[in-house]
């Protein structure tokens, strides 16, 4: 059947956060980095033996009236990609922050790679990277010469750095502006040297806060093959977005939080599964035939058929038949149809299902301010 395109929470423009936001990924360079310096990060370095890479209890973080994290608890184990999945406003980036060390939680306790977030927290900066929601880059810098000042400070031999930097420029598309200050990039060019200088020292642990919002495609999926690379080599990858689409095919588990709590927690499979129900989706020849299918198909789900533009869908009470009994419905209707077919449930319907938010489609992409 056609594929559906997954969509995407709907998200507002995000201000541009603390300058203090880039310290995560700069730790002071009198301190030698132990685990990050080395070319690779082993599984071994995100924490100590048996212990989750990512340990987070009871967290609690205010402003004022608002309550951005409220008694929140997730874990995810080392080498694994924990994606946090929830609408704007939900708490994402507060807890980022919060275990970036840039933020000090008012209740419950962090650890990261072994560390404390606010007790080690000096000591926790050499062992993550941080790319941000916007791009923090020094501007009068060139893009390698930026990569190789980030590899430095966690403590890289040049050589290594500026290696891996030509290997990041090249993945990103930038190798031909890699000699020019960065000031002279434009706002797609400075997101991906954002994300490039986040994954330059390989850092045993990794938070990416909505990292492809606003990226083009072909940036998007070199992201997540190179995402992929550093977790198959042992990296931990704390994974907020938007994208349904990416924590499906990245997260290894799922924390869903709405309001600064945790609704659900569970591997994409496990929460797919809570939502239940197999999807018929009909692709109609005429958008205008649309009322007369859900009609055509009310007696076959328990709720009324939605429709889309040109397409309807529905939960089918038994999957087996679904499809000959469908054709015959819209056919005895007299509605064209073009595509129909059954499939699992998406994460877009667990969203739905758990928050009450429709997961809108992604037909206004928001690039980053230049
Ligand atoms: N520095 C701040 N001062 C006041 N309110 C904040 C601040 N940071 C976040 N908030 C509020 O906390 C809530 C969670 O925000 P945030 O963590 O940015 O959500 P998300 O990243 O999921 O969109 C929102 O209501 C937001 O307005
Ligand atoms: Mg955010």
């Amino acid at each position: 059947m056609t594929s559906v395109p997954h969509g995407r929470l709907k998200l507002q423009r995000t201000s541009p956060g603390p300058p203090d936001e880039r310290r995560a990924r700069m730790p002071p360079t009198s301190q030698v980095s132990d685990s990050s310096a080395s070319s690779r990060a082993g599984a071994g370095d995100a924490a100590p033996a048996g212990e989750a890479a990512i340990s987070v209890h009871g967290l609690s973080k205010s402003f004022g009236a608002v309550r951005a994290l409220d008694d929140v608890s997730f874990e995810a184990a080392p080498g694994t990609v924990l994606g946090l999945l929830g609408p704007n406003g939900a708490g994402k980036t507060t807890a980022v922050r919060v275990l970036a060390t840039l933020l000090r939680p008012d209740a419950g306790t962090a650890r990261v790679a072994g560390l404390d977030v606010v007790k080690d927290a000096t000591k926790l900066r050499h062992r993550i990277g941080l790319a941000g929601q916007y791009a923090a880059i020094d501007e009068n810098l060139t893009g390698l010469e930026n990569l190789v000042m980030v590899g430095r400070l966690y403590g890289m031999p040049r050589a290594q750095a500026r290696t891996r930097g030509r290997e990041l420029l090249t993945s990103f598309d930038l190798l031909e502006a890699a000699d020019r200050p960065a000031k002279t990039y434009s706002g797609g060019m400075r997101r991906r040297l954002d994300l490039a200088d986040a994954l330059v020292a390989k850092p045993p642990v990794l938070f990416l806060d909505e990292p492809t919002t606003g990226l083009d495609p072909r940036s998007r999926l070199t992201l997540w093959e190179t995402i992929e690379a550093l977790v198959d080599e042992g990296t931990t990858v704390l994974l907020t977005t938007q994208y349904l689409d990416e924590a499906d095919r990245l997260a290894d588990r799922i924390a869903v939080i709405d309001q600064g709590r945790v609704i659900a927690d569970g591997t994409p499979d496990e929460l797919k599964d809570r939502v239940g129900g197999e999807r018929l989706e009909v692709h109609l020849t005429d958008a205008s035939q649309a009322p007369a299918a859900a009609r055509a198909l009310a007696t076959m789900s328990d709720e009324p058929p939605a429709a889309d533009g040109d397409v309807v869908k529905l939960t089918v009470r038994r999957r087996s038949g679904a499809i000959v009994e469908a054709v015959r419905l819209l056919g005895e209707a007299g509605v064209g149809v073009d595509d129909l077919g059954l499939r699992r449930p998406t994460l877009d319907d667990v969203f739905l299902s758990l928050t009450g938010h429709v997961a809108e489609s992604a037909d206004d992409d928001e690039g980053m301010a230049a």
